[in-house]
Order: C-alpha cells, then sequence, then structure tokens
C-alpha cells in the first residue's frame, strides 16, 4: 500500500507529500478564457481559450522527465551560491520539507530547505486573463539570509503546433520588450497578432533575461541555468530564438522574516487601430495593461481574488451536496467528480499532460456527453454550449466529429461519418431540458455548419439527428457504423496496411455495410428521449412516431443484435458479427450491453439480466470492466484500430473507464444496488489511492484507462482528467444510485442502493429549489423506495414536481 499523498476534505484538496509521484499529478487552473495546468512540481503550460491556437508557455511532451516546461522558481542563498527549486522541479535537488495541495482551480507549493520555507500559491483570477504566483519566502534560520529569487516561463510562439515544428520561420520571429520590470512577449505582435504575453513582479528586480540561452547557457537545461548559478541576469533582449521570461529578486531576511513576491502573467489583447503607443512605432501600447497588472501584483487584490475563487467553487458545488455511508463516494460526488466535469466543459479532450492541445478541439460526441456532468452546476452555460455543438451540424444531420474551441468550426481534419455523433445531441439537450425546464431552447435559430441563412430552430436539428440515423440502416436495419460509433477504434470500412494511415478517417473500399448495435442501442434512447420532448411542444403524433421507431429498433436489436448470453457488437464490413460466440477474439463487449439496458431493450424478456450476467462473468475485473474480451492478440484488417493495442491496453480489452457506468446505470435498471455499487468504486479514483502504486495516476481524477487483465500492468491507469468518465460517473452515482434524477417533470428520487447502506442524505438545488433529501433503508436491504414524503405528505409515485424558485423542499424516501 503505497500513498504519495492524503485528502484534505474540509479543505476540497489533494495533498501531495512527496514530488517524486508516479506520474505528474495535475491540477487545472482558469475557468472561463485563461488556462493552464500545473503539476504537482510546477510543470506545466497556459493558453488563451484555444490550446493550439493561443499558447502562452512551452512544455515538453513525451519528455524525459515526463514533465518538462513550467512556471519554475529558483531560490539562491547568495552567501553559499547554493541553490534549488522550492517546486522540487526543474532542479531537483533535494528538499528538507515538501507539500502540494490541489485545490479547486489552483494548487500550493511549499518546501524547505536549508531554514528558507517557500510557499506559491497558483490562481487564475475570475474575469481576468491572468494568472498570479504568490511566492512567500520566509527566513527560518536564526542568522539573516541573503536570497536570490529567479521567475522563470518560456513562451510559446502562440500556435502550438507551429512552434514546435517550423524552426526555419519560427527561430527568427521571437520579439519582447522590457518596460518598468515587465517582461513583455510579442512575437508577431508586427504583424497580424493583436495579442501578447506579459509577465510581472511586484518587486523591484535587480535583472532580467528574455533570451533563453543567456539564461541557460550553452548546453545546459532548466536543472541547471547558468545565471541561476551565478547569481545574477544579464539583461538579455531576444531576438529570434527562444524568448523566455525571467526575473530577478534579491531578498534580505531577518530570521522569522517572510516577504511575499508576487509574479502575474497573462494574456491582452488592444484594437488593431490602436496597438502601438505612439501610433507609428512598434512599440506595444501598454495603456490598457498597465492598470490590470498594477492591480494584480498587489497582495491585497490577490487575496480577495483567491477568496473570491474560494466563494466561486463553494456555490458552483453547493448544488449537490450528499453524505453517504461511504467517504469516496461523497468525496468524489461532493468534490473531485464535480470538478472534473468541469474540466472536461471547459477542455473536452483538447489538452491535459497527455493530449498536446495541438490535434483534437472540442468533441462534438465529448462535449454533448461532457455536459450531462456539469449542466445542474452551470446551465446557462449548458446552454450556450449546446447551442455552439449544435451550430456545427451539418444540413445532412451529420456532424463535424471536432470543432476548434477559437472558431467554433467543425473541424475539417476529421471531417464527419461518425455515425454515433449526431444522436449525443438529443441526449445533451433532453438532459439540458430535463435539469432546467427551460423549452425555449429549442426554439433558438441555429444555423447547420455555421452558415449563416441556414437556420433552423434547434428542434429542427434533433430531428435531423434522428432521421440520421434512419436514413443509413444497413442489411440488418441496424444503424450503419460509418467512420467508428462510440468506440471510435473500431473502424470497419478501413482496412488498412499501410503505415500511418489515420484509421479514423481512411475508407479504402467501398460498398460496405458495417452495422452497429451501439448505436442502435443509442437510437432507441435518443428516440424515447425525443418523443417525450415531442410531448412537451405538444406533437403527440410526432412523439408516437418516434415511440414507434424506438420499438422497431428494440424488435431488430433482439432479431439480429441478440448472441444468445448478450448484444452482440457489430456486423462487419462482409456482414460478420462482432461480439460474439461466433467469433474466436473479442466475443463479448461492455458498450452495448450497457446501451441497451439503458435504453431500456430487453428488460420485460430477461435479455438485459442475462446480458448484465454475462458482463460480470466475463468482463469485470477487481480494477473495473474490461471493454472486450477476449482481447484481440494479434491485428485484424477488418477491425481497425481497436486491434492495434497490445491485449489490455486503451480500447482492445482495457478497462476503457468511461463504459463502466453504463454498466453501474444498468445494473440500477436491473435493479442490483449491489452490483452497480460495486462497479463504481472498482474504479473510483478515490477508493483506489491506497493502491497509488499499481493505479500510477491521480487518485482524485479519473483516467480514461486502466489496464485490463490482458496486460502485464493489470491496474494501471493511463491519460487521466479529460475523458468522458467524469461525466459518466457523475450521472451513475447521483442520478441512479443515489437516484437523485431531473427529468421533464420534476425530480424523481429512485435510489438504488448496495444492501450495506442504511440510507444518505442529499442538498440538491433543482430549478432553483433546494431539496433537503433523506433516503433511509434497513441495512440488508435491496428494492426501491416504498414512501415518499414531500414537505410533511406522503405522495404517490417518486417524481417531485418543480417547486417554486426559492423554496426549500424536504423529502423523505423510505425503502423496503
Ligand atoms: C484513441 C481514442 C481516441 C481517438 C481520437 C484513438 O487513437 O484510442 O481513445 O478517442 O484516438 O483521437
Ligand atoms: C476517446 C474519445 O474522446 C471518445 O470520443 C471515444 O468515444 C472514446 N475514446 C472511445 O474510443
Amino acid at each position: 500500500m503505497v500513498r504519495y499523498g492524503h485528502f484534505d476534505d474540509r479543505t476540497r484538496e489533494y495533498v501531495i507529500d512527496r514530488p517524486d509521484t508516479p506520474l505528474p499529478w495535475i491540477n487545472y487552473l482558469g475557468s472561463e478564457e485563461y488556462f493552464g495546468l500545473i503539476s504537482n512540481t510546477a510543470g506545466g503550460y497556459s493558453f488563451y481559450r484555444d490550446a493550439r491556437l493561443r499558447r502562452l508557455t512551452r512544455y515538453r511532451y513525451n519528455s524525459a522527465p515526463l514533465d518538462v516546461g513550467g512556471r519554475y522558481l529558483y531560490l539562491r542563498d547568495d552567501t553559499t551560491g547554493d541553490y534549488w527549486s522550492p517546486s522540487w522541479q526543474p532542479t531537483r535537488r533535494e528538499l528538507d520539507e515538501y507539500e502540494c495541495r490541489h485545490g479547486l482551480s489552483y494548487t500550493t507549493i511549499s518546501s524547505a530547505r536549508t531554514g528558507i520555507r517557500a510557499e506559491t500559491l497558483y490562481y487564475v483570477p475570475l474575469g481576468e486573463t491572468l494568472e498570479v504566483w504568490r511566492v512567500a519566502v520566509t527566513n527560518e534560520r536564526d542568522t539573516t539570509a541573503d536570497l536570490s529569487l529567479f521567475s522563470s516561463v518560456e513562451f510559446c510562439l502562440w500556435d502550438a503546433q507551429d512552434d514546435a515544428t517550423n524552426y526555419q520561420r519560427n527561430f527568427s520571429t521571437g520579439q519582447v520588450e522590457v518596460d518598468d520590470g515587465v517582461i513583455y512577449h510579442k512575437t508577431e505582435y508586427r504583424e497580424r497578432r493583436d495579442h501578447f504575453a506579459f509577465f510581472a513582479c511586484s518587486e523591484p528586480i535587480e535583472g532580467f533575461d528574455t533570451q533563453r540561452e543567456a539564461f541557460l547557457g550553452p548546453y545546459r537545461g532548466w536543472e541547471a541555468p547558468i545565471a541561476v548559478e551565478r547569481g545574477s541576469l544579464s539583461g538579455s533582449i531576444a531576438h529570434g530564438w527562444s524568448p523566455v521570461g525571467n526575473h530577478h529578486v534579491r531578498l534580505s531576511l531577518e530570521p522569522g522574516e517572510t516577504r511575499e513576491v508576487i509574479f502575474v502573467l497573462g494574456y491582452a489583447e488592444n484594437p488593431r487601430d490602436d496597438k502601438f503607443d505612439p501610433p507609428h512605432s512598434q512599440i506595444i501600447n501598454k495603456l490598457r495593461v498597465r492598470p490590470k497588472i498594477a492591480h494584480w501584483l498587489q497582495p491585497s487584490a490577490v487575496k480577495a481574488g483567491f477568496d473570491a475563487l474560494t466563494r466561486h467553487w463553494t456555490a458552483l458545488l453547493g448544488g449537490l451536496q450528499v453524505s453517504t455511508p461511504d467517504p469516496d463516494t461523497d468525496r468524489m460526488v461532493n468534490i473531485w467528480n464535480a470538478y472534473q466535469c468541469m474540466i472536461t466543459f471547459n477542455l473536452s479532450r483538447s489538452t491535459s499532460g497527455f493530449e498536446t492541445g495541438i490535434g483534437r478541439g472540442m468533441g462534438f460526441r465529448d462535449s454533448n456527453q461532457d455536459l450531462l456532468g456539469f449542466v445542474h452546476i452551470i446551465p446557462e452555460r449548458a446552454r450556450e454550449r449546446i447551442l455552439d455543438i449544435a451550430a456545427t451540424q451539418i444540413a445532412t444531420g451529420g456532424a463535424y466529429h471536432q470543432y476548434q474551441p477559437l472558431t467554433k468550426r467543425g473541424n475539417n481534419d476529421i471531417g464527419d461519418g461518425f455515425n454515433d455523433d449526431p444522436l449525443w445531441l438529443i441526449l445533451g439537450v433532453s438532459a439540458y431540458l430535463k435539469e432546467t425546464g427551460d423549452a425555449s431552447i429549442l426554439d433558438e435559430p441555429v444555423p447547420f455548419d455555421n452558415a449563416p441563412g441556414s437556420e433552423v430552430s434547434l428542434y429542427e436539428h434533433l430531428i435531423r439527428s434522428l432521421t440520421y440515423t434512419l436514413d443509413r440502416l444497413g442489411p440488418h436495419g441496424l444503424p450503419l457504423i460509418g467512420r467508428a460509433d462510440w468506440n471510435d477504434c473500431l473502424n470497419l470500412n478501413c482496412f488498412s496496411e499501410t503505415p500511418g494511415e489515420p484509421f479514423q478517417t481512411t475508407e479504402n473500399v467501398s460498398g460496405g455495410q458495417a452495422e452497429s448495435v451501439f448505436i442502435a442501442g443509442q437510437f432507441v434512447l435518443a428516440a424515447k428521449e425525443l418523443a417525450s420532448i415531442a410531448d412537451l411542444r405538444g406533437l403527440g403524433e410526432k412523439a408516437a412516431e418516434y415511440r414507434a421507431a424506438a420499438e422497431k429498433m428494440t424488435g431488430t436489436i433482439v432479431e439480429h443484435g441478440w448472441d444468445g448470453a448478450w448484444f452482440r457488437r457489430a456486423y462487419d464490413f462482409h456482414g460478420n458479427p462482432i461480439g460474439s460466440g461466433e467469433n474466436d477474439e473479442g466475443q463479448i463487449f461492455v458498450e452495448p450491453q450497457g446501451m441497451c439496458v439503458l435504453a431500456g431493450v430487453g428488460l420485460d424478456d430477461g435479455l438485459a439480466a442475462r446480458a448484465l450476467d454475462s458482463v460480470a462473468e466475463r468482463l469485470a475485473t477487481p480494477h473495473g470492466v474490461v471493454l472486450q474480451q477476449p482481447a484481440y492478440s494479434r491485428y485484424h484488417v477488418e477491425l481497425g484500430e481497436i486491434s492495434t493495442y497490445p491485449p489490455g491496453y486503451k480500447e482492445n480489452a482495457g478497462i476503457f473507464c468511461h463504459t463502466n457506468p453504463w454498466i453501474m446505470i444498468a445494473e440500477t435498471i436491473a435493479g442490483d444496488g449491489d452490483r452497480a455499487f460495486d462497479y463504481y468504486r472498482r474504479i473510483n479514483p478515490s477508493a483506489r489511492e491506497s493502491i497509488s502504486e499499481v493505479h500510477r495516476c491521480e487518485p482524485y481524477v479519473y483516467a480514461q484507462m486502466i489496464a485490463g487483465k490482458d496486460a502485464p500492468t493489470h491496474g494501471e491507469a493511463k491519460n487521466s482528467w479529460l475523458t468522458g468518465t467524469a461525466a459518466w460517473n457523475f450521472v451513475a452515482i447521483t442520478q441512479w444510485i443515489l437516484g437523485l434524477r431531473p427529468e421533464l417533470d420534476g425530480l424523481r428520487i429512485d435510489p438504488v442502493l448496495p444492501r450495506a447502506w442504511n440510507g444518505f442524505v442529499a442538498t440538491r438545488v433543482y430549478r432553483s429549489a433546494t431539496y433537503e433529501i433523506t433516503v433511509r433503508k434497513p441495512i440488508g436491504v435491496t428494492g426501491r423506495v416504498t414512501q415518499l414524503v414531500v414537505d410533511g405528505s406522503p405522495v404517490d409515485g417518486t417524481v417531485i414536481p418543480p417547486a417554486p424558485a426559492g423554496t426549500t423542499v424536504r423529502v423523505e424516501a423510505v425503502i423496503g
């Protein structure tokens, strides 16, 4: 049992007590337009809105060590010449004490060495496009300490892709200005960019550097900059090469004295016709940015900004708080899982320690699913997000698989043809309606492919999504899979033999009729949701039509999608089943078991229960439910990327965590609270904290994957943070296991709890009313709510109609 830290639930922090975590353990800064990542050793980078197109600082992916580039500080004892990094990296010189606290949108790193303590707080103030680093240095010696403090960032030349590849150009373009101790990064400002970065310091500076070579010295890295070793900066001005920002502050501290130094790194834009001062010069007009810098360099402003951030998070999380018999559940629901949902809202899958922010913008299906996890926290922004996503839909009803957050345009590199994507829009919108009751969104005019003049109502978009599937049915009457469905590694029309060919976009054969049982299940679910939405609009006939379509597809699934003991996964190009007992490998897949049961398929005829038993028998492991079995032992050209991964990794029989909550939900629908909760705990990162040496990723957030039982590293997590796992687990635990489920006509209270529990209490804000909920159940009992009392009066059923905004509703539910 190895831990690298512990949870501090009171302060809503994860406290890391040694710097050498198995992987960089990351946190995110920023919540609106300016974002950054920060590791427990101050690695990471920042960007404005778009991780690819407006990157402020450099970070080196796939580097050794993993986490290179960051918000680095150096402390130097000017008497002895000894120097170190208070965040351990990049010097990695031994610290006498070390502690990193990752909190909600901030991180503090504290350490001590030779009697010098440093504590740095990093955060992005609300409403600002800048970040603050507040460093408090304390002399704990009994003699005066003469110290130097150096700051260090390496600027990215804005477009992160170009920055990392186009050296013939960008070794010559880098430009800076230094004015009044503030370092301005202005590469390309002379021409088509109207934005720049600034890096300021609250103290009078002894010196600065802006050319990387001058700071580091030839053949040196960040672990041993020559300027730090020497104890002085050289006042270099970057002309081309690699612009950096370094300040030098001298501190002479009496015994017991603490000094606070504030650094501010930020992004600013100027109007094009007012970008230079004087107007015909090439000098940045700093009129607008100077007051901002001056403000944020004041300790009182930094304190107030931090308090505001804390209040902001308290308000965001306050909408749902639970107290259950399981601390790991409470901590995830109340703090970390909700937090992770907000981060995926901000960034989709675009940028993390493992996603470079270059290749992928916002996913269409991903963003729709992320919505499920944050719609109750920030409904107005969910509304805006839905309209942005829908505006990238194509007139056929199809959808770009991704779009760029800065331009909000569909990403042509990947294009469309992922046949599940459009259906997720229906599920996202339906979640929004259930949470907010705001049916006005359905009438919003939304264009296709962002083309002005093409606007139709959002409701019409939903209809197109549904017909998109109906227009594309295969020989068995199941939906065609296109380039891939949810499992974007199942590339059934691809047949790639050429290294490097993209599996997702290559279609080098034609005439394929590959079909997806997963999309079929998803269609049933979406059609039922759309039917309820049609009812809401008084379109009873349409509703009946969608229900009939759902019914028909259900029949098709039962006829062609059932394999005897579980749901099949698909039919390949040639019409052979995938995920069937007929296959040698990949006989059973998790996705259709989850999605079909979620859609209500097989509930009356025992198929659902049988399928879930098969999952338990064949797919469940102590570390979670694997994606399929048996793993593919070799490359199957007819299946594509899924069979490129060695057994047990990623979609080839890894525990692809996103799918696990579908099974948890399916289990609650089938009424098995023990199994549902057991699956929940198996991948709950907090519940896995005590096996951190196996799990290796952060114990406070979900990772995309945990290596499956066929992998030599079974139980090892990879690619943390940006995954649909966050939203779906949140939905599984809060809406299905705890059973606090928004519906179109009110809040349903329908917990399906493990036998070992005696109930739980919760506070849930729903449509601006506060529900104080108590659920009671004798230990050892399972079952559904037998009695529901609302404000003292028993009610029928389990749905509580929306209460007037601002009121408090007391709910008591009894099970068994
Ligand atoms: C990965 C998927 C990912 C996809 C899209 C694949 O290589 O395995 O998990 O969603 O690429 O970028
Ligand atoms: C990650 C992608 O972001 C998501 O869209 C996909 O569904 C899963 N991988 C499964 O392949």
